[in-house]
């Protein structure tokens, strides 16, 4: 499933992301604004249980996560969203997945993995801002569901109809979330009309 997360400042700070001319601090910026929105819909899958709760009144119904929460952003540009999802999910842990893709053959190599121990019932969100081709993504589920979990959803900023595609078809049960559904990738793999290079834009290094 799906979810173009429908918001108006979601649509502009795309906005400010799309723009060639915004700066690197603004950029950021706008990227973690996007990320508080993103992360209230992705909280949506936390499972609750019940508990009761003392308040200075009496006791009364009230709610805590049944299971572990486990991020994993994709290294590098998944690093800018990280924050504001153990805003909103303190106890989250996090774990780090580096994959690179390779410009000319646009597969990915998987260059570092660091994960907490995960559990059956952990819920493992995956935070990258560009869903293109969706090989990277497709290789992060993989590493996730070979470790045995189910509960897996994506979090994007920009997914490509293509990438979409190709996560829906091997794994069809891993709900995405974006902020954008683009028009298509070009002849290298890019998203149109997309943003650019998000890790560079992000980390500050495009060669000028
Ligand atoms: C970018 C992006 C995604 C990936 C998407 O990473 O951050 O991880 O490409 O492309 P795909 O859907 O076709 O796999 P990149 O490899 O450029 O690394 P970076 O984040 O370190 O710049
Ligand atoms: N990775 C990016 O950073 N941008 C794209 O458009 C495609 C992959």
């Amino acid at each position: 499933m799906v979810t173009i997360v429908e918001h108006p400042l979601i649509k502009r700070d795309v906005s400010i992301l799309r723009n060639k001319d915004t700066a690197t601090p603004e950029f950021r910026a706008a990227m973690k604004r996007i990320a508080a929105m993103l992360a209230a819909e992705a909280a949506r899958y936390i499972l609750l249980r019940e508990i009761s709760v003392l308040t200075p009144l009496e006791a009364t119904k009230g709610y805590e996560c049944s299971h572990d929460i486990v991020l994993l952003p994709v290294l590098r540009a998944g690093a800018g969203l990280v924050e504001q999802f153990t805003d909103v999910i303190p106890d989250a842990k996090i774990g780090y997945i580096g994959l690179r893709r390779n410009e000319a053959t646009l597969d990915n190599e998987e260059y570092y993995f660091n994960v907490p121990r995960l559990k059956p019932e952990s819920l493992v969100m995956i935070l990258d801002p560009m869903l293109a081709t969706g090989g990277s993504i497709c290789s992060a589920i993989d590493r996730v569901r070979k470790a045995g979990v189910s509960q897996v959803l994506v979090v994007s900023v920009i997914a490509a109809p293509e990438g979409i595609k190709r996560v829906e078809a091997s794994f069809p049960d891993v709900p995405i979330i974006a902020a954008a559904l683009d028009r298509c990738l070009n002849d290298v793999g890019y998203i149109l009309p997309g943003l650019g290079d998000a890790g560079d834009r992000y980390h500050g290094t495009i060669e000028s």
